[in-house]
């Protein structure tokens, strides 16, 4: 049931709810990762414990989709085990018109698009405050990085036009280090022209294991607004 009073907790839940509703049973659905995703996660939970959805099974993107999905009962696999995933619902840090993403905010993005990339369906869950009409004109880009290749790679992104800078850790002296026990590097950029090309030139970079771009991914983008003081869901596809 939803409580919430704050609007952007009040948009994120109806939206995690709206997506969550989609999940059919007897499916292999990749888990995202985030606050959106998060309660994604609680309501395919609830779904489940009603006896409204039965038998599916849950490929987390994160430590955290792995924890959230123990507490709320949701039977977990592997990629080892399954060949498909049929529905992955993830959140994203920004949206453009054509769908892609930035992702990366909770330092998750290479799980995430293993995940997200290999689903037959891949739905995006977002407040309407994630759309923008360029990438990177908001949020600093993710790239996750193998610790010891932190300068070089840094010097490299400085050559693409980006301004790099390594995430800190809250509650914890020193960096943000991934669930693969790898580093972050933000990356400001004024806005980024083609995220595809940017996407490469990232990845080509030795010591980049993966970046926060997810360019042709996504297949529906369900957005929570607030209309006249009403919670509304709307879809991109
Ligand atoms: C984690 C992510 C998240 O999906 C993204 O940061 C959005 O999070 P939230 O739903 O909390 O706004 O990419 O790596």
């Amino acid at each position: 049931m939803i409580t919430e009073q704050d609007p952007t907790k009040l948009m994120k839940q109806q939206v995690a709810k709206a997506a969550a509703d989609r999940v059919t049973s007897g499916t292999i659905v990749g888990l995202g990762s985030g606050s959106t995703a998060a309660y994604m996660i609680q309501f395919l939970g609830e779904r489940l414990q009603s006896g409204q959805l039965q038998d599916i099974k849950g490929i987390p993107t994160s430590f955290q989709s792995t924890v959230l999905a123990r507490k709320y009962g949701i039977p977990l696999t592997t990629l080892d085990e399954v060949d498909q995933i049929d529905v992955a619902i993830d959140g994203a840090d920004e949206v453009d018109p054509q769908k892609n993403l930035i992702k990366g905010g909770g330092a998750a993005h290479t799980r995430e698009k293993i995940v997200d990339c290999l689903a037959e369906q891949f739905i995006v869950v977002v407040d309407s405050s994630k759309l923008v009409d360029k990438l990177g004109s908001t949020f600093l880009l993710p790239v996750e990085v193998i610790p010891t290749a932190v300068s070089p790679v840094m010097r490299a992104i400085a050559k693409l036009g980006g301004q790099p800078e390594l995430r800190m850790a809250v509650k914890k002296a020193g960096p943000v280090v991934t669930d693969q026990g790898n580093l972050v590097i933000d990356v400001k950029f004024d806005y980024i022209d083609n995220p595809g090309e940017m996407e490469k030139s990232l990845n080509n970079i030795p010591g980049v294991l993966e970046n926060g771009l997810f360019v042709g991914v996504a297949d529906i983008i369900l957005v929570g607004e607030i209309q006249d003081g009403q919670p509304i869901i709307k879809e991109i596809s």
